[in-house]
């Protein structure tokens, strides 16, 4: 089944530079792009959906969540709201509701936040691992998070659960707990920050997780400077995310690798932290992925727009750069060629604004601006 969307109003394809076209049409058939080109030479389909003068822009790729979780933090943000500070260790409240919750219960969870993300427009999630902290608790994790989300990410090495010794859990997800999970997973990842694991542990588990055949990405450099980058970079992860506080090394070092600085600004905001330095980033040459980060601790959102906007408002972004920053290098974040653009042969991930152009998500903060999603070829909003 093929499908034209013509009269749009303005196409962003991320095709390097095309920048947004107007006049343009595009044809959908099964789960891919077949062909893009002015309107007037459009080819006939099956279907033709009339984008009535909207934005036609790539499904957001949200390349960090962590949805499989129970429990509720709400205090925990009230504290914050209230002066207190984030920690690491707000983590461990959500892994004891999570050991305590049923798989059907898990399930649920991560089935519901996927579906109130495409809802708004995002055709492809990550999500990770790392509330169980047991092997039985992260092999069912993982499970779930397959079953439900585009990509998973094991990240038993997210807090050393308390009660236990750094060195003794190490050793655990580095063997058992990595010989159960990585055959349900594409990606490992690292919590390497202060109340976390160093510099030391986190090279071990990435390398641990790296003989076993997984990609890595990193959670580094989110409460202070520290050795994330560094080693997200020297061991080629795909991306290392947060990134708020950089040295001038950081951002060089970025810069002249081909690790994705995954950008998280609605977790900055909702931890009181400053935002990430895009700009520098930007300036210096990296390539900036954004997310939602959507977890019950840090960042309880699901709105890629969101992010979008306050890197337009507030980080300094352009518009082009914030939308390709939340689609098509989240894609490069993944690994993936075929998400976060609409080239042909491109996955048919769609999204249309009831807007005129791209620019009314900043424009028009925090007003819900998606109008149809095509998610793997299939209208599934
Ligand atoms: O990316 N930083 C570590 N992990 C999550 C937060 C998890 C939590 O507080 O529950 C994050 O922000």
């Amino acid at each position: 089944m093929s499908t034209l969307i013509t009269n749009i109003g303005e196409l962003t394809t991320n095709e390097p530079g095309e920048g947004r076209r107007a006049g343009a049409a595009l044809v959908l058939d099964g789960d891919r792009v077949v062909w893009t080109g002015p309107a007037a030479s459009a080819p006939a389909a099956d279907e033709r959906f009339d984008a009535g003068g909207r934005a036609v822009l790539p499904g957001w790729v949200d390349s960090h969540t962590h949805l499989v979780f129970a429990g509720d933090r709400t205090a925990e943000f009230e504290a914050r709201m209230a002066g207190r500070a984030y920690t690491a260790g707000g983590i461990a409240t959500t892994v004891d509701a999570t050991r305590a919750a049923t798989d059907d219960e898990l399930a649920a969870t991560v089935r519901r936040h996927v579906a109130e993300a495409v809802a708004q427009g995002t055709t492809h999630v990550e999500t990770k691992t790392g509330y169980g902290l047991t092997t039985a608790d992260e092999l069912r994790s993982a499970r779930i998070a397959a079953r439900y989300a585009d990509e998973t990410t094991f990240l038993g090495a997210h807090l050393v659960p308390p009660g236990s010794a750094a060195d003794d859990y190490v050793a655990l997800v580095c063997g058992e707990m990595l010989d159960a999970v990585a055959p349900h997973v594409r990606w490992a990842d690292v919590f390497c920050e202060r109340g976390a694991f160093d510099a030391d542990q986190s090279r071990a588990v990435l390398e641990a997780a790296a003989a076993r055949g997984l990609g890595l990405r990193v959670h580094g450099n989110q409460l202070g400077e520290g050795p994330g980058v560094r080693l997200a970079v020297e061991l080629g992860a795909a991306s290392v995310d947060h990134c708020t506080y950089l040295s001038a090394a950081d951002v060089e070092a970025l810069a002249g690798s081909n690790t994705v600085a995954t950008l998280l600004p609605a977790c900055d905001l909702s931890t009181r932290q400053s935002l990430a330095p895009a700009r520098a980033l930007l300036d210096a040459g990296a390539t900036v992925a954004l997310a939602s980060n959507c977890n019950p601790g840090s960042s309880y959102t699901t709105s890629m727009a969101y992010c979008v906007t306050t890197a337009v408002l507030q980080m300094r972004m352009t518009v082009e750069e914030a939308v390709y920053a939340a689609t098509r290098a989240g894609g490069i974040a993944l690994d993936r060629d075929d998400i976060g653009h609409l080239a042909v042969g491109a996955r048919a991930d769609v999204h249309v604004l009831d807007a005129p152009s791209t620019t009314h998500l900043a424009y028009r903060p925090g007003v819900p601006l998606t109008h149809a999603v095509w998610r793997k070829g299939e209208r599934v909003r």
